[in-house]
């Protein structure tokens, strides 16, 4: 029986051992996949983590977690190819991230996105089920071939094109007081389009360099960061003119809010020009407000949602200005954002961080009358 007992407990430490969780490095992909490489260096999940996103690092400094030394959680979606994983999620192993492994430098890489086998649905958050083969990437290629380094399993049920493997990270999150975070809204299944067909749209140029295609799906993850132009289409802006006022609608043909994480500030700038002269009208803003006890707070004390003016899924936001149009006026009108609302720079340190504090257009347009 005690055999028994220790055989199980073998496994069981075998199964749940860190050394199983090994990744083909990145950089391994880059001679073969040159473009994808390097669309996929310059997004955000090739630098999630706090060394490279000095704004998750500035969150991450404040976080009781790291201060009372106990555990990187976040290491779950930002730094998933650790080689330590499990035991950043487990208090009581205070294993913290550690700037100097490289594994942890990875993020969320090439090997580990493309050998996530399966969603585990879970209250808190979603788990990815990692496929236990080391070089057998899962893909969406039907007419694939054969590649020299790995084996590629391609897919019976189209977990990859449909987007399945993204809601393992970006599902929701919820904090210890049941407060969803960040939620995608991820069981519309309003449009043909998902995650994929809008965030990895087909770009030119072969994704290989062994075997050629005319195109490949672009690995740079257009979002709030970067490569934002392409994904402009899906939100519209138009203008509807009245006697003595104006309405600027917003329309966001997307299956989520406009933005989604909870620290952004969406902007709808107006203004007018007429002779020459431009006059500024009151800008409109997009937010989402968590806190606690009335007050905004950071993600780990809020308990609320305080405000939500963040233009919905599928929302056409109507913006009213008082405002007289006459014949020869311009109107002119900016939406974008900023990546870290401007009250809280000066609390996360982010004063001096260009990409925090700076103003990101999405989208301009001008109306003549
Ligand atoms: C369940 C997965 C998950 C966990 C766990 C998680 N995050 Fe994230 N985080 C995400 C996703 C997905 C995004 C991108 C969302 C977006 O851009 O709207 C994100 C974005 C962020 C951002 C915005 C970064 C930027 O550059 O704009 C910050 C800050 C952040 N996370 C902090 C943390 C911290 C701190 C922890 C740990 C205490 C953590 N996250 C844990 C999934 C997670
Ligand atoms: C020695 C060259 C080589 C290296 C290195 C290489 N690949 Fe590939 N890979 C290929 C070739 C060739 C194909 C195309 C095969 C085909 O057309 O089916 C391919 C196809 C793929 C596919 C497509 C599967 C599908 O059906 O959609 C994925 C995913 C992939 N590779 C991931 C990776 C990752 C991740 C790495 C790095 C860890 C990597 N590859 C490194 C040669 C390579
Ligand atoms: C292992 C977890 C994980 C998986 C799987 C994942 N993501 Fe992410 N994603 C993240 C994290 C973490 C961030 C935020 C990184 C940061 O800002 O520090 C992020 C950020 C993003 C962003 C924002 C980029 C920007 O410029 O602001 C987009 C878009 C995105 N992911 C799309 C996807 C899509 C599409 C998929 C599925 C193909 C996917 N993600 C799968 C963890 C994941
Ligand atoms: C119809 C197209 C469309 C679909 C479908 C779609 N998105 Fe988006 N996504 C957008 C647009 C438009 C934006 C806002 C512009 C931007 O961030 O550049 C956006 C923004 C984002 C961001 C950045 C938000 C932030 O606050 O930083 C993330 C992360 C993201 N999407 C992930 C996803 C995931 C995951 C899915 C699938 C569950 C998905 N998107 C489905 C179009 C789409
Ligand atoms: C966040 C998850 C994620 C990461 C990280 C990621 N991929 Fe992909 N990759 C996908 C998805 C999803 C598809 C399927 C796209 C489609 O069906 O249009 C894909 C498709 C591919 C393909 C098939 C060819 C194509 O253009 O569709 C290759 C090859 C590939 N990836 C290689 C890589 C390499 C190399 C890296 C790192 C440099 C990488 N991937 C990083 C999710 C990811």
């Amino acid at each position: 029986m005690k055999k028994l007992l220790l055989l199980l407990a073998a496994v069981a430490w075998l199964l749940g051992n860190d050394t199983a969780h090994e990744f083909a490095k990145s950089a391994e992909c880059q001679a073969c996949h040159p473009k994808i490489y390097e669309e996929y260096y310059g997004s955000m999940h090739a630098n999630a983590t706090p060394d490279k996103d000095p704004i998750h690092r500035a969150v991450w400094d404040k976080h009781p977690h790291k201060n009372k030394f106990e555990q990187y959680s976040c290491g779950k979606c930002h730094s998933p190819a650790a080689d330590n994983l499990d035991a950043m999620l487990t208090k009581e192993q205070k294993a913290l991230h550690d700037p100097k492994n490289e594994t942890h430098q990875e993020a969320v890489s090439c090997a580990y996105c493309h050998r996530i086998e399966s969603i585990e649905h879970g209250k808190m958050s979603n788990t990815n089920i990692i496929s236990k083969e080391k070089l057998s990437f899962y893909g969406s290629t039907r007419s694939s071939l054969e590649s020299p380094y790995h084996k590629i399993i391609t897919e019976k049920n189209d977990h990859f094109a449909n987007g399945n493997v993204c809601i393992g990270c970006h599902s929701h999150n919820l904090n210890a007081h049941g407060l969803n975070l960040c939620s995608t809204n991820v069981n519309d299944e309003m449009s043909t389009s998902n995650c994929v067909s809008c965030h990895m749209p087909k770009v030119d140029g072969s994704f290989s360099s062994i075997i050629e295609t005319k195109t490949h799906s672009f690995h740079g993850f257009a979002g709030a960061h970067t490569n934002s132009d392409m994904l402009k289409k899906y939100v519209q802006i138009s203008i509807l003119r009245n006697i003595d006022h104006f309405i600027i609608n917003v329309d966001n043909q997307t299956s989520h809010a406009l933005l989604l994480h909870p620290m952004r500030l969406a902007v709808l700038k107006i203004s007018v020009t007429r002779g020459g002269k431009t006059e500024e009208l009151a800008e409109e803003q997009f937010v989402r407000v968590i806190g606690k006890e009335g007050k905004p707070a950071m993600p780990w004390v809020a308990d609320v949602t305080l405000k939500d003016t963040m233009v919905k899924a599928n929302e056409k936001r109507a913006v009213r200005r008082d405002f007289k149009l006459e014949k020869g006026d311009k109107v002119n009108v900016t939406l974008g954002w900023f990546l870290a609302h401007p009250e809280s720079l000066k609390s996360l340190g982010l004063e001096n961080e260009k990409a925090a504090k700076e103003f990101h257009i999405f989208k301009k347009e001008s109306f003549g009358f």
